[in-house]
């Protein structure tokens, strides 16, 4: 038998984790630190072990692991899942508006704005506040049953915050974001599997996959937009309170929504954001616009395919159609030989396109992208856009195929393809756009952040052959770095400042510039977790390096393969002769991931109890970096009294803004442990 007592804690822990997954997932604002989280799951996966008849679908522990599925079962749409209407301009929105007018004569109409998130759509059931089932659109009528496969998106409730009775419908999208997509397209194109052409694709193919821990893999997201039914109690009166109800509950719902007095108000909202959209870290394709009251929406009704109360107000494409002139071949820091289409320069979502990526020889053959053809292209999620696909029909015969270079078109060294690989390499052990891209690689912000060294200076270092390694950067001195060109003495004494700075960076962020193949930022911090140190890591067996959760056996091969290479091994030892710190020291305790590690802070305005100094230091004692100016970069914006512009563009841009109060109870967490 089972005690109450063990019953009553389990339930106790399930609605803890519920409650800050919400805040960390979804309100992005943590209360507790990862290690407190880390220790309430713990404690609930032994009890969940130990009392096995406790085990409960709900649990925040049960999202990942579900088993494979044949094929996914066919579910009925209570109410079916219709489309928008599509708007292209102003002038048709106030069309759009004065057909409601004309519908509901005498009628004021107050809107709700919303972005039109470019992703998959869904429907979620829940009985009694628990998730019985989710599905995609599929014909609006008709759609699969993908319930384990959106089980394991950790911002969709298995079960709501709140006691909601009865039956509840919800529908919203599900979308990768950006940063993911490109995670998953270079993971992809390194195992030599075709590439997604855009977010949207990688999404629906993810939602696709029969196995839910593939699909758990995945950088999966969601919001929510709408609750089209509830059996226990009445709606309210209008959408905007839906989607308050649909926040409180538990539901990611868009903080960037807006509700709009008049049609000119939506209109503003859709030029603010036809500007900004590039900002966000989702693909959105226009704005909906939906009238707020629900019963105008329903004395409005629908046609067969979309409702009368909405409309879509798009925003100018992202794909564009032009004519590929040259096909010319970069060499990347591994030494991959990467084929880039040369474009008529074309203007696409408000910048001139010149180049599109083309990847690798498989992705061209694959499109059958020829020189001369006309193409499709698209930024989808991404700065450089894609070839999506060639229009067959504008081939006059001219175009002409195009191959790999057999040697190197930098070094001159000789080109391999290894079996098994989608890339061609250059084997030049010695070719310079190898190491330029591996300084850039390895400076680059999310690396050793060394800022002020950008393309054209390493450009110059390689060419005179001041830097024919990155552990050279760090021998630089003023006087050489102020005789090259564009260098004055100020910004050579900045860079040198960067360069020391580079030093002190954390583990995780070296083990990520050395740029070791299949070690992506993510697999760094892994392993920088396991590890305390670059020398600890250099001594793991490809079996410990596989029991790590997320290495698979070709990443550790990889690590084992590059710490084997002498030359390696000397350029390890020469950093640390530079003082770049290698990790802890051994004997020491490894120090654990704490809240603020990485985080970047800007402080505005005065603070009341510290000097803006004290307040630096502070934030650089918990692993925190504090730098002048905002970006979307930054994670904090602490604002003090009187706080000026810069707190301005951090509301503009949704950086998380915190007032000194909120900042010391985020330090405290931190000093909890
Ligand atoms: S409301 C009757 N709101 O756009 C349909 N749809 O054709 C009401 N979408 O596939 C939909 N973001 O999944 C609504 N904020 C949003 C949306 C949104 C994206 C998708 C939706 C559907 C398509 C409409």
């Amino acid at each position: 038998m089972v005690s109450e007592e063990v019953k009553k804690r389990i339930e106790k822990l399930r609605e803890e984790i519920r409650y800050h997954d919400y805040k960390y997932y979804v309100e992005n604002n943590p209360e507790i630190s990862d290690y407190e989280y880390d220790l309430l799951v713990r404690e609930l996966k032994s009890l969940e072990e130990r009392y096995p008849s406790l085990k409960s679908p709900d649990s925040p522990t049960q999202r990942v692991g579900g088993a494979p599925v044949e094929e996914f079962p066919v579910v009925e749409h209570e109410i079916p899942m219709l489309s928008l209407d599509n708007t292209y301009s102003s002038e048709e929105v106030k069309e759009f508006e004065e057909r409601l007018y004309r519908y509901l004569p005498g009628e004021k109409f107050e809107y709700v704005a919303e972005l039109k998130i470019d992703g998959v759509s869904i429907s979620l059931i829940y009985e009694d506040g628990y998730l019985i089932r989710g599905s995609t659109r599929g014909d609006g009528r008709r759609g699969d049953d993908i319930t384990g496969n959106l089980r394991t998106i950790k911002t969709i409730p298995l079960k709501l915050l709140k006691k909601v009775r009865g039956r509840i419908e919800v529908r919203g999208e599900v979308y990768m974001t950006r940063s993911g997509f490109r995670e998953v397209n270079r993971e992809r194109e390194e195992k030599g599997e075709p590439l997604f052409a855009n977010p949207r694709n990688a999404a629906a193919g993810s939602l696709k996959l029969l196995d839910p821990r593939l699909t758990a893999r995945r950088p999966l997201n969601n919001f929510i937009y709408s609750l089209t039914m509830v059996t226990s109690f009445s709606m309210p009166s209008t959408h905007w309170e839906c989607l308050k109800i649909l926040r409180d509950w538990g539901f990611r719902v868009s903080s960037n929504i807006k509700l709009c007095k008049d049609i000119k108000e939506v209109i503003d909202y859709w030029n603010f954001w036809v500007k900004r959209r590039e900002e966000l870290d989702y693909d959105v394709d226009g704005v909906v616009i939906k009238v707020n009251s629900l019963s105008q929406q329903s004395r409005l009704g629908a046609t067969s395919k979309s409702p009368r109360w909405a409309t879509a107000y798009k925003f100018p494409a992202t794909e564009a159609t032009t004519r590929i002139r040259n096909i010319i071949v970069q060499v990347g820091r591994t030494g991959a030989l990467t084929p880039v289409a040369i474009l008529e320069p074309t203007l696409l979502s408000g910048t001139v396109v010149k180049r599109a990526t083309l990847h690798n020889e498989d992705e061209i053959r694959r499109k059958d992208i020829r020189i001369g053809d006309t193409v499709i292209i698209e930024k989808g999620g991404d700065i450089i856009p894609q070839v999506v696909k060639v229009v067959e029909s504008k081939r006059t015969g001219k175009e002409k195929k195009f191959s790999m270079p057999k040697k190197c078109p930098v070094c001159g060294a000789n080109v391999m393809r290894l079996e098994g690989e989608a890339v061609a390499r250059c084997i030049g052990s010695a070719c310079p756009a190898q190491l330029k891209e591996r300084i850039a690689h390895y400076a680059q912000r999310t690396a050793m952040d060394i800022e002020g060294l950008g393309n054209k200076l390493i450009e110059q270092l390689v060419d005179k052959k001041i830097v024919k390694d990155i552990t050279d950067l760090y021998r630089l001195d003023l006087s050489l770095l102020s005789s090259l060109e564009r260098m004055g003495k100020k910004s050579s004494q900045n860079l040198l400042s960067q360069i020391e700075e580079s030093k002190k960076r954390p583990l995780s962020r070296l083990i990520f510039a050395l740029g070791i193949r299949y070690v992506g930022r993510r697999g760094a911090r892994i392993l920088s977790e396991h590890f305390s140190s670059i020398e600890e890591l250099s001594k793991a067996s490809s079996e410990e390096l596989e029991a790590i959760p997320e290495i698979g056996p070709r990443t550790a091969r990889s690590i084992v393969l590059f710490f084997q290479e002498e030359r390696n091994r000397k350029l390890l030892k020469k950093l640390k002769e530079y003082g770049v710190k290698m990790g802890e020291e051994r004997g020491k305790k490894k120090v654990e991931k704490t809240l603020l590690s990485e985080k970047k802070f800007v402080f505005t305005g005065a603070l009341k109890h510290y000097t803006r100094e004290q307040a630096k230091e502070l934030v650089e004692s918990l692993g925190g970096r504090v730098v002048s100016s905002v970006s979307k970069r930054v994670d904090y914006v602490v604002a003090g009294k009187d706080p000026g512009s810069k707190y301005e563009k951090a509301k503009k841009l949704g950086v998380k803004i915190l007032s000194e109060e909120g900042f010391e109870n985020l330090i405290k967490n931190e000093f909890k442990y």
